[in-house]
């Protein structure tokens, strides 16, 4: 195997390292090209641009592999909990019985977040969406805990922040929940596991108790399981770049949850309700809708289909596809928008305009739809995914600390004007 590629400009030849991961995938590293040559490389949306080496998490988009640390995700959502898998992201291993059990004892401990939040809190109109809140939470925790300002601090500062973020961000979630709705919010109970003890902070009431019914339990984390990281995508890539910066680790997360929020990355599972929801109050013409799609002069997209690194099938939604039906039969619902999802996803599938670009269903197709048939409030979906996604965040963020990567900053080619003088305000027509 060649050790370089050759780059030949202008008779000149330029020696490119090649760099090989465990999986065999291949890149050369352009790190030294510019000083060498003063070209630069030009790649928009990072289609094709690897931003760093990474040991959290592995994906294959033609085989529709995906694995955290190593184990297959199929592995993973059937055996493990969430609280596992965030041990195992983040300090890359699967715990012990004792590690396990000290990992939750650490995040039960910080859970309560400071009375003063619920004044920043009541400050929202009560419309606000709930992504815009936690990012201004997230942001906010940073107040309550100065001195987490400094990155370079101990492992064990930084660990704590690590816990703190874990621990707070689910209570700041049903605390944003409760107060839209103007219900008092509730506290987190330490008698309880993780998801348990966010579905009753989210759902309690003061003249009804919630009880965990156990299939939602189980659909909720598996939903947290199959988000909790996805290599270098938007967001991740958001909180490793406003990281690298020295940012800390409060602010870097709130970054990557504004990131999240757009409807093309983890604001789709909303998105995706309400397109089957307009399909449905349109009769179910999912045909109108495909044709939409296809129409290049029209900007709507099919919600939950297409993926930048998935090109044959996005294996997070054919685990949640799979149990979409079980979990919506053992939970009594008759969900219309489950059909007029299957509907749509046969008919994109024979189209050739899918076909040929290689558009299948991704996580937030089914994800959805799940979380629709669980009582999840629509707007709150994409805050479900950021409670997913937390550990994968939190993970990527510390190995770019221990990488000592340097400050993100991309280069560019200039297509403005050339040099002009200065035109005083009179003179301009
Ligand atoms: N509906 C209709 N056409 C689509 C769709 C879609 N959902 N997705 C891609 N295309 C078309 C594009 O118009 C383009 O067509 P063209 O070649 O004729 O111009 C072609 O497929 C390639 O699309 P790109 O936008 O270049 O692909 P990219 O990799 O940049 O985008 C993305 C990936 C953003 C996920 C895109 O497929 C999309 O917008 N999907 C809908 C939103 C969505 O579901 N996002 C969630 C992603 S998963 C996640 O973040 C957890």
């Amino acid at each position: 195997m060649a050790e370089f590629a050759e780059l030949n400009v202008d008779g000149k030849n330029y020696k490119l390292p090649i760099v090989e991961g465990t999986e065999q995938e291949r890149g050369f590293d352009i790190s030294k090209l510019r000083a060498e040559s003063g070209l630069i490389t030009l790649d928009t949306g990072f289609k094709n641009t690897g931003s760093t080496k990474s040991a959290v998490t592995f994906l294959d988009g033609e085989k529709g592999i995906l694995r955290y640390r190593g184990y297959p995700i199929e592995q993973l959502a059937e055996k493990s909990t969430f609280l596992e898998v965030a041990y195992l992201l983040i300090y890359g291993e699967l715990p012990s019985g004792q590690e396990l059990y000290d990992f939750k004892s650490e995040i039960k401990k910080h859970q309560l977040v400071h009375e003063d939040m619920k004044t920043i809190l009541q400050g929202f109109p009560s419309n606000a969406h709930p992504m815009g809140v936690l990012s201004s939470l997230a942001t906010s925790l940073t107040a309550f805990f100065p001195e987490s300002l400094d990155p370079n601090r101990s492992p064990e500062q930084i660990n704590l922040t690590i816990i703190r973020l874990l621990a707070k961000i689910p209570t700041l979630v049903a605390w944003s929940y409760t107060n839209a709705r103007g219900i008092q919010a509730n506290y987190p109970n330490n008698n309880l596991e993780y998801v348990s003890n966010f579905l009753k902070m989210m759902f309690d009431t003061p003249n009804e108790e919630y009880e965990v019914d156990p299939n939602v339990l189980e659909a909720m984390e598996k939903i947290f399981i199959l988000h909790a990281d996805h290599e270098q995508n938007c967001s991740t890539s958001t909180v490793r770049f406003v990281g690298s910066s020295q940012a800390n680790l409060y602010a870097s997360v709130a970054a990557g949850i504004n990131a999240l929020w757009g409807p093309l990355h983890g604001g789709a599972n909303q998105k995706v309700i309400e397109m089957l929801q307009n399909i449905k109050n349109n009769g179910g013409d999912t045909k109108k809708f495909l044709d939409k799609a296809k129409d290049p002069n029209d900007p709507f997209r099919l919600m939950g289909f297409g993926h930048r690194v998935y090109k044959n099938f996005d294996p997070r939604a054919l685990i949640l596809k799979k149990r979409a039906d079980k979990i919506l039969e053992r939970l009594g619902v008759d969900d219309p928008e489950l059909e007029i999802a299957k509907k749509l996803e046969e008919a994109a599938l024979k189209d050739d305009y899918f076909v040929e670009r290689k558009l299948y269903p991704n996580v937030d197709f089914y994800s959805g739809i799940i979380m629709n048939a669980i009582g999840i409030p629509v707007d709150m979906f994409p805050v479900m995914f950021t409670i997913g996604r937390l550990p994968g965040w939190i993970a990527q963020w510390k190995e770019m600390r221990l990488h000592k990567e340097p400050i993100g900053r991309p280069r560019q080619i200039y297509v403005g004007s050339p040099e002009r003088p200065y035109v005083e305000i009179s003179d301009r027509s």
